[in-house]
């Protein structure tokens, strides 16, 4: 298919410094989950989004010394010579590609601990982050530097920089942004300096400034500097020289730079899930920018439509369309609007799966894109598929997000695939889940299969149909999968963190209740120990439709893991905004008479709450109802030819959509494989060469 003409401002080159990138798409720095430690993997992740169509594919952030060590969480080094080859891996494999390579150069400041290294870390005045966040808080208070400090870390940014060269890198970054160690300087409150770097903006900018000049210096004029600059608590400041601090440090810095790359300040509103924030939510922030510069602007915020992007570029908002987690979900995504097949897109749902794996320190993983971070170990493409290795036929039980997945990849892979889903419609838990407050866009995930479904012959999908183990012993298929879901118990909470004690009777509720129609009775108090979004956003639902609501959780915070997914800051506010009362640390122990009775979780000591309807939120089981039906029956499954039965997503175990889709994926994928093909490759660091 031809490309869209009114996307073709999309695919003009545009040139940054001595480089020219072959398009307006900037899959800007993000962090892999993959480290120095895992090269090949992480050099194939990037390689797929140059061919995909990138003109611009990043690193990650790049620790440039010890004195960044932000272990245990998944950084990359540029710290001696010997890390040159780890990335020179990528960056030959994204120029393959016709892509330009760049690498954010990092220094944490007093962000990091500097855990592995035990080295004192740096920071303007001594002052430190006392982050609430468990990932982030530590006992390690930094150091204020000091001038020799800081010739050291122009030292260590151009030995860098001169390494990223040698690694054959085209766009070397200066970091200053999200709290590290540039951005530290920016602010008043980190910098509490009195000499030529603090005070006013002009002093603050001052270190950034000398860091730009000793990049150029060591890159000459084989690379582009870029500046990736967080803008939304200088924005917010008010200057007595231009509308903000913020004008003021970009028309200070103007000069410096070859590229701008603007973001946001902390990781919940830079990376916002589309639960709170929509497409497009940094342009309240960067929108002066290019009034003030004449240099290239490249900014984010979950880009996935075209129009949206050209919009940007039209409107005078971006040159180049940043992205990290469109960049995930859809590697392809500017080849596909290249393609004209821009409905091909799988779009990102903005859920945030990608950044909580970077908080876990595993390699990044994604709902959409269940090949994510697998391109190297497994030999997962996004795109291509190897084909079937048989005529078998294949019956999936169950269209949710496991089913769904498991019966496209396999129809792509040409296999005769018959889907029996038993409700009236596809997609399992998201039919539901998708009309929770803030989750519309999750239903990307089941638009987007849906839609690849139609198009393929040997696929066939059956609603309204309830199979019994005998109709699928009737059927005549060679492999039968069962992605038949869970349910939500009913289960209380041990002090010792354990599910127990199904509590029943009138006026106790679950999801699947409320997905089901029941109608609960004011006061309701939802009790969740789920931890993830279900909890909170089936209490603002309830809120929202008139109901007087209060939260019950042990945790010590609402929706307490999705602090992973940098959602609980704003989890908290919606709950707030809509006078949802919150009640942490607490148990619920017992539901009679009108009243909930709560323990605290660490004392014990009870009290009561009025409550007419319970809803527990709290853990799910396996729906395997069908596969223990069929399991023992090895005999009758050969007599009527069926080579394999296998459990998938949360049939086989409950968890996340990621989980679910990841399963049905990998089912797919090894069908017919051979044995040795099943392991995944495990990468290794590159050996030292002294
Ligand atoms: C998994 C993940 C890792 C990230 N790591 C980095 C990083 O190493 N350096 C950085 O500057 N920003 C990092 N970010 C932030 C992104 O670069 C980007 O600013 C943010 O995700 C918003 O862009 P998006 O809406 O296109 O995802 C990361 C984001 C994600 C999702
Ligand atoms: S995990 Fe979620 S937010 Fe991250 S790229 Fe995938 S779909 Fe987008």
């Amino acid at each position: 298919m031809a490309r869209n003409p009114r996307y073709d401002v999309l695919f003009e080159p545009v040139r940054i410094g001595p480089v020219t990138a072959r398009n307006r798409f900037y899959a800007v720095p993000h962090a892999a989950g993959m480290t120095n430690a895992m090269p090949h993997m992480r050099a194939r992740f990037r390689e797929t989004k140059a061919e995909g169509g990138w003109g611009v594919v990043c690193t990650g952030y790049v620790s440039i010394d010890p004195t960044a060590d932000d272990a245990p969480l998944p950084y990359a080094t540029l710290w001696d010579d010997d890390d040159i080859r780890s990335h020179a891996l990528m960056t030959e494999a994204v120029h393959r590609h016709g892509a330009l390579a760049g690498i954010e150069l990092w220094h944490g400041g007093g962000s990091v601990m500097n855990r592995l290294s035990r080295l004192p870390p740096l920071s303007p005045s001594g002052t430190s982050w006392m982050a609430t966040h468990v990932n982030f808080m530590g006992n390690q208070r930094p150091k204020a530097m000091d001038a020799e400090d800081i010739r050291a870390l122009l030292a260590m940014q151009a030995a860098a920089a001169r390494r990223a060269r040698s690694a054959g890198f085209d766009i070397v970054y200066v970091y200053a942004g999200m709290g590290y160690l540039p951005y530290e300087f920016l602010l008043p409150e980190w910098n509490l300096r009195t000499d030529a770097y603090g005070g006013s903006v002009a002093n603050r900018v001052r270190l950034v400034r000398e860091l730009l000049e000793v990049t150029r210096e060591a890159v000459g004029t084989t690379c582009a500097v870029a500046l990736r600059l967080s803008l939304e608590e200088l924005r917010a400041r008010p200057s007595e020289r231009a509308p903000s601090e913020a004008h003021e440090v970009v028309a200070l810095l103007s000069d410096t730079v070859d590229l701008w790359d603007v973001k946001l300040d902390s990781s919940p509103t830079d990376c916002a899930p589309s639960r709170f924030a929509p497409e497009g939510s940094h342009e309240k922030v960067i929108d002066f920018v290019k009034s003030l510069t004449p240099k290239p602007v490249v900014g984010v915020g979950r880009f996935t439509s075209p129009d949206a992007m050209v919009g940007q570029i039209r409107r005078g908002v971006l040159d180049l369309i940043g992205a990290a987690r469109p960049s995930i979900a859809d590697p392809f995504l500017p080849r596909k609007i290249d393609e004209g097949r821009e409905g091909d897109i799988r779009e990102c749902i903005g859920c945030n799966i990608c950044i909580s794996s970077w908080h876990d320190s595993v390699p990044v993983r994604c709902t959409q894109n269940p090949t994510i971070g697998e391109e190297w170990r497994r030999d997962w493409h996004p795109e291509r598929i190897a084909p079937a290795g048989s005529t078998a036929s294949v019956l999936v039980v169950g269209a949710g997000p496991a089913g769904l997945e498991c019966a496209l990849a396999l129809g792509q892979r040409g296999y005769e695939v018959t889907v029996a889903e038993a409700g009236d419609d596809i997609g399992g838990r998201l039919r539901f889940e998708t009309r929770l407050p803030g989750l519309s866009a999750w239903g990307r995930v089941l638009d987007w299969r849906r839609a690849q479904l139609q198009r393929l012959v040997n696929v066939n999908v059956y609603r309204g149909n309830r199979l019994t183990a005998d109709d699928i012993l009737g059927l005549g298929h060679t492999h039968v999968v069962i992605a038949t879901g869970a349910h939500w118990a009913r289960l209380l909470y041990s002090p010792l963190e354990i599910p127990v004690g199904e509590l029943e009777g009138s006026g106790v509720f679950t999801p699947d209740d409320v997905a089901a129609g029941a109608r609960l009775e004011s006061p309701v108090v939802v009790y969740d120990f789920d931890n993830y979004y279900m909890g909170s956003a089936l209490a603002e639902q309830l809120a929202q439709s008139g109901h007087v609501v209060s939260y019950v959780t042990p945790a010590g915070h609402a929706s307490a893991w999705t602090i992973m997914s940098n959602e609980q800051p704003q989890v908290h506010r919606a709950l707030f905004t809509a006078g949802i009362g919150l009640h942490t640390l607490s148990r619920v122990t017992a539901f009679a008479r009108g009243e909930v009775t709560l323990a605290n979780q660490f004392t014990g000591a009870e009290t009561r709450l009025e409550c007419a309807a319970l809803l527990i939120v709290g853990t799910r089981f396996a729906d395997d109802a069908l596969y223990a039906a069929l399991a023992p029956r090895a005999g009758e499954l050969a007599g009527a030819g069926i080579r394999s039965l296998t459990r998938i997503g949360d049939a086989l175990a409950p968890g996340a959509i990621v989980h679910a889709v990841y399963s049905g994926h990998r089912y797919a994928r090894e069908l017919d494989a051979d044995a040795a093909a099943l392991a995944y490759r495990r990468d290794a660091p590159l050996p030292r060469l002294a």
